[in-house]
């Protein structure tokens, strides 16, 4: 599927699942203007992403969290990062890498890119207040597929 393909949908995200090469898993996902997906990690796979169309604003954490055995977690002062990824940019991330990915543009929608590998065998939803990080859910692939 071609990037220019994907379904866009102003209400909500849209996605497609491709299978990349050397048994790693390949979404492409649509972002309308003004949402987020919410912090989340990738359930010990470790990825990429680039942006394919729009812009896109990466929060991330500069701190390997335990992943699993907690609840709520208090982040220590100064770990926050935040990137801008315009088309063509993305990055690489580890197993233990939490974030959150934005379209902050209030019209412009964005596409972007992802790999994971091995595929993802779930992904952790984290809700966030101020420093406290706390786990929300646990996705399984069957929910997104
Ligand atoms: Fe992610």
């Amino acid at each position: 599927m071609l990037v220019g393909s994907l379904p866009l949908d102003p209400q909500g995200r849209t996605w497609a699942r491709l299978d990349g090469p050397a048994g790693s898993e390949v979404w492409l996902i649509g972002r309308p203007p003004g949402t987020g997906a919410g912090w989340h990690d990738h359930g010990g796979s470790h990825g990429a992403f680039a942006t394919a169309a729009g812009a896109l604003t990466e929060q991330s954490l500069a701190a390997r969290l335990p992943t699993q055995g907690w609840k709520t977690l208090e982040l220590t002062e100064g770990v926050d990062r935040e990137r801008k990824l315009t088309p063509g940019q993305g990055r690489c991330f580890g197993e233990h890498h939490v974030h959150q990915v934005l379209n902050e543009s209030q019209s412009t929608h964005a596409i972007s890119v992802h790999a994971y590998y091995p595929p993802l065998p779930l992904m952790r939803r984290y809700s966030r207040t101020g420093g406290a990080l706390r786990l929300e859910q646990v996705e399984r692939p069957e929910e997104w597929q």
